[in-house]
């Protein structure tokens, strides 16, 4: 089986991701400078971008990784509902913390993380998505750092999955309809 063949398209390319994850690297290098900042990965899509992420940044910055699960049929549609599965290892108080999302979807799981990130006292919150889908907002959230803006389809790859497969993909290709319908 070929993950490859069950793709309508290829939306964004590997080598348009990298080139903009760099550009992304050195923003983040310029705006953070030397407050050693904590990079948060959110389970298990964000954890591709996480690690080219931040193998760009030219400034000393710490990793740390938290799981969620959202009840209800998600990817397909988003239920709202989030629980924390696995907390941080680190102490925010007074850090600042940058959480590296693969997409911002309906905007209901980071608005909750960041909720429950803001009550533990932190010098900061901000947030780095590589995709945006602006058609599916729900919830208002500020995005301070946007890899892409995509539009309203059903994308795989980089960390992105259907049936927990395609993360693997090093670009982000839009699925068949006939495959999840
Ligand atoms: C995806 C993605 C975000 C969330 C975005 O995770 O990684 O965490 O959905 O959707 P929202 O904006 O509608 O809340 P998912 O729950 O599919 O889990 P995964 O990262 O383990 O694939």
């Amino acid at each position: 089986m070929r993950l490859q063949d069950n793709l309508a398209k290829i939306l964004i390319p590997s080598d348009r991701l990298q080139a903009r994850i760099y550009e992304l690297g050195a923003q983040l290098s310029q705006d953070y400078g030397d407050t050693r900042p904590l990079l948060v990965c959110v389970l298990k899509g964000g954890v591709m971008f996480l690690s080219d992420l931040s193998r760009t940044l030219s400034i000393p910055h710490e990793l740390d990784f938290m799981a969620i699960s959202s009840y209800g049929g998600k990817r397909v549609e988003s239920s709202g509902v989030v629980r924390i599965l696995m907390d941080l290892n680190t102490n925010i108080e007074q850090r600042h913390v940058l959480i590296v999302e693969d997409i911002i979807d309906t905007g209901r799981t980071l608005y909750y993380i960041r909720e429950t990130f803001q009550a533990r006292n932190p010098a900061s919150v901000k947030i780095c998505a590589l995709l945006n889908k602006p058609e599916r907002r729900e919830v208002e959230i500020p995005l301070d750092y946007v890899g892409f803006d995509i539009p309203n389809e059903f994308v795989v790859g980089y960390g992105l999955d259907f049936d927990e497969l395609y993360r693997n993909l090093p670009y982000i290709g839009v699925l068949k309809p006939e495959m999840y319908s």
